[in-house]
């Protein structure tokens, strides 16, 4: 497996890297690509860690070299929030970065997998399928929304909140990736029965888990290692998926459309990628109160990236 990290000097794309050099299957080959002149220093860094994983750094003028050959690009470039700003107030910075990048993949390795985590994901994710139509590559079974942050927020705070360890706990995430679109089915957490007044506060928060790191950090960025810790998970089970042992993640895809264009909820990974599309069950009143309640806005954030990318 070749692995390319797209803003790999960042705060998740260092986390992200660490994560990959130490649990990547061994033969596998990971590519860090940055605009910012540390990059070749930081994949030197990562070298001196001995395990069967090789690190190349690329420098700027680079992502082509970065990107041939790649199974697997993730895209962390871009800017991240500060404490009063929403997601989508980083659009006009990060939607020309994410544009940019993922043209060179359709022109360097595109068959690779691509998964977007720069911010907002609800609407970078339509830019990227619009650039890949434009350039006549695009497959839908191979582009991803990263919402896995969302799934691990809701298993560290349901094992919180009941004493559980969180390594037994699971819960579906489905929507987008920006307030109220993150919609955690907490009515699907099995062994686990909550209060209407757990389930709204639980809610909330993992809703508002981006605002609460942002905050914390006062100005010194968003979630990071929490963010590489979910990165890495989720390119751990595509690259199980794309070796034949499927595996399934909740995360932001272009599917049948029944509640818009792409949405997030539990796909089967395997080896094209997005090998099937599951059902997320049935939801409670509440669930789909919420659902019925986010879906403009959802609809409005992907229209924005397909008008931008057109
Ligand atoms: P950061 O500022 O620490 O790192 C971003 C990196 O991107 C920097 O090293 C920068 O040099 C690089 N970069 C900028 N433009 C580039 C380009 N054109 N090509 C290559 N590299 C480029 O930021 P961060 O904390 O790592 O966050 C990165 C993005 O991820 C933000 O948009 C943030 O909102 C988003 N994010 C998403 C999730 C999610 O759940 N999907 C979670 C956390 C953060
Ligand atoms: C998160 O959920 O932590 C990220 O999307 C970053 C942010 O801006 O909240």
């Amino acid at each position: 497996m070749k692995v390319a990290v797209l803003g790999a000097a960042g705060g998740i794309g260092q986390a992200l890297s660490l994560l990959l050099k130490t649990q990547l299957p061994a033969g596998s080959e990971l590519s860090l690509y940055d605009v910012a002149p540390v990059v070749p220093g930081v994949a030197v860094d990562l070298s001196h860690i001995p395990t069967d994983v090789k690190v190349t750094g690329f420098g700027k003028d680079d992502l082509a070299s970065a990107l041939v050959g790649s199974d697997i690009v993730l895209i962390p470039a871009g800017v991240p929030r500060k404490p009063g700003m929403d997601r989508s107030d980083l659009f006009n910075m990060n939607a020309g970065i994410v544009k940019n990048l993922v043209e060179g993949v359709a022109d360097n390795c595109p068959d690779a997998c691509v998964g977007i985590i720069t911010n907002p994901v609800n609407t970078t994710v339509p830019i990227a399928a619009e650039v890949l139509k434009q350039k006549g590559v695009y497959n839908k079974q191979k582009l991803f929304g990263v919402t896995t942050l969302d799934v691990i927020r809701s298993e560290a705070f349901v094992a919180e909140l009941r004493g559980l360890n969180p390594a037994n706990v699971t819960v579906p995430v489905i929507g987008g990736h920006s307030g109220t679109t993150i919609l955690p089915l907490l009515s699907q957490v099995e062994g686990v029965e909550f209060t209407e007044q757990e389930i709204k506060d639980l809610t909330h928060r993992i809703q508002n888990a981006g605002t609460e790191v942002v905050e914390a950090k006062a100005g010194g960025g968003s979630a990071t290692l929490s963010m590489g810790q979910a990165a890495a998970r989720f390119c751990l089970s595509l690259v199980k998926g794309l070796q034949g042992e499927d595996t399934i993640e909740c995360t932001y895809v272009e599917g049948p459309g029944d509640n818009a264009k792409f949405f997030a909820q539990p796909v089967r990974l395997g080896k094209k990628g997005a090998e099937e599309i599951l059902s997320y069950g049935e939801l409670s009143a509440f669930e789909q109160k919420c659902m019925d309640d986010m879906l403009e806005g959802l609809k409005g954030d992907i229209q924005k990236g397909i008008d931008f990318a057109s």
